[in-house]
């Protein structure tokens, strides 16, 4: 494989070794031509020569790019070249051909057209490195909670609960609308459909993730989640994937202490496990990325109350599209405005007013705000949303009620209150935002492989 040559090289020097790949470009004269080759375990090519003496020169030398080869030849070092070595080849055979129709040739292509062609623009550096990092990160994730020895706890997909009391889910039915099963009454509940209950699907495993917590201590979620959300920004998505530890006897400062955690190791592993990727972004999707991971590392992360960050915008003299008043929830461009014009790196605002968070926030002892947290960073906004639990019954009850929710639906949500409460909390990192800030690609589509949102169920 490609990546074993690069990180070997010496092992290979002069052997005979073969390559299955897709040619990435290929020049040819008369008497030689050249083929950059990638087979998809490394982010970068490698370069095959061929010569005039090969079996089937003239053929190979009309290929197409994304025609699929099997090469073999020889591992020649080349010092002083742009590549430290090629491969003379000795023959090569054509698996599957391509055409000239192929949409990816070589040369830049926006992201836009790129978007319309999913299924092929992995093919492409930008999106190789994208999502090369994405499953480092991943991996980085489990990592960091597995060695930590949190459960990694796995939460419905579907699901009854609404987990932010939101009423943003996506409802599930397998009736078919144009002939559905009518009821004694002749009348059709599209809502009532699974085994005749209401479900949806999960915008959040955090529910059943503090029923875990409450067994185990420590634990995580790691899946996919869905909003019914009808928002078009580039950092929203119907379909995401959201990572959201909780953690007993812990409180909000804990919270927050895990999660400056968690983000720099998962920093701090990518851009050691993917130097050739983050070189990339840092040259061609977002200068100065590298330096500005590397500060975040070494820094603290700067925190400040929902309260005092008010104060901050207003006094900062910036006009901003929505005006802002206490209680009022915060929009992206102040979230940016914070943490890429005040602070210069990742904030947590804590202590926001209730009404404008989810039911099951703690209470703070002033009555008007709620012991929330999210993360914001530079270049993206929010990228955590945590909170610590309420974890009185009484207290949780009554805020259900002011909200509206009905309780009997989150009747064993309740009795976790019952048997044992404790203190506890969590939070989500939502993991394509967390993407979006590894790699400065600045629209969540680019970073999810088949994106779905409002406009777009493509593929
Ligand atoms: O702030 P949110 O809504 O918090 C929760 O869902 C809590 N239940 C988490 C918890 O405490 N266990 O979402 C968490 C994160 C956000 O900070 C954001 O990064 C991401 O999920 N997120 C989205 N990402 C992409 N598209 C969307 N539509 C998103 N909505 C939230
Ligand atoms: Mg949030």
């Amino acid at each position: 494989l490609i990546k074993d040559i690069y990180r070997n090289t010496e092992k290979y020097e002069g052997q005979t070794v073969i390559i299955e790949g897709w040619i990435r470009t290929l020049r040819a004269s008369k008497a030689f031509g050249f083929i950059e080759v990638n087979d998809g375990s490394f982010f970068k090519n490698i370069q095959v020569v061929f010569e005039e003496g090969l079996e089937n020169f003239a053929e190979i030398s009309k290929l197409s790019i994304s025609t699929s080869i099997r090469v073999e030849g020889k591992l020649e070092l080349t010092p002083g070249a742009k590549q430290p070595f090629e491969i003379k080849a000795i023959s090569i055979d054509v698996e599957g051909s391509s055409n000239s129709e192929y949409p990816l040739q070589k040369k830049r292509h926006s992201f836009e057209f790129l978007r319309e062609i999913a299924h092929l623009r992995p093919r492409s550096n930008t999106f190789s490195a994208v999502f090369r990092v994405r499953s480092l990160a991943a991996f980085a994730i489990h990592k960091f909670f597995q060695e930590r020895g949190f459960v990694y706890t796995h939460t419905p997909i579907i699901t009854g609960s609404d987990a932010e009391g939101a009423g943003e889910m996506f409802r599930i039915t397998t009736l078919d609308p144009k002939n559905p099963k009518v009821d004694e009454q002749g009348e059709v509940d599209f809502t009532k459909d699974f085994f005749g209950k209401e479900t949806s699907l999960t915008v959040s495993g955090q529910l059943q993730g503090e029923a875990y917590a409450l067994a185990f201590r420590n634990i995580y979620t790691f899946g996919p989640t869905f909003r019914a959300e009808n928002s078009h920004t580039a950092r929203h998505a119907s379909e995401f994937w959201m990572i959201e530890p909780e953690i007993a006897f812990a409180d909000l400062e804990d919270n927050m202490e895990l999660a400056e955690e968690m983000l720099k190791y998962i920093i701090n592993y990518v851009i050691e496990n993917a130097p050739e990727e983050m070189e990339f972004f840092n040259n061609f999707v977002d200068k100065g990325l590298l330096d500005r991971l590397n500060n975040v590392v070494n820094a603290e992360f700067a925190r400040v109350t929902y309260t005092e960050a008010i104060e901050l915008l207003k006094k900062s003299g910036q006009t901003f599209e929505y005006p802002l008043e206490w209680g009022c929830d915060l929009q992206t461009e102040h979230e940016r405005y914070l943490t890429e014009k005040i602070f210069k790196k990742p904030v947590f605002v804590t202590d926001y007013p209730k009404d404008i968070k989810a039911f099951y926030m703690k209470l703070n002892e002033d009555g008007k705000t709620v012991a929330a947290m999210d993360l914001l960073v530079p270049g993206v906004g929010e990228i955590i949303g945590g909170s610590q639990r309420e974890d009185k019954l009484e207290l949780l009850e009554q805020r259900m009620d002011d909200m509206g929710l009905n309780k009997e639906d989150y009747w064993w949500y309740l009795e976790l209150r019952k048997y044992g409460s404790t203190r506890h909390a969590g939070y989500g990192l939502g993991f394509e935002r967390a993407i979006m800030y590894l790699t400065g690609v600045s629209n969540i589509r680019d970073v999810i492989s088949f994106p779905r949102t409002p406009k777009s169920a493509e593929f």
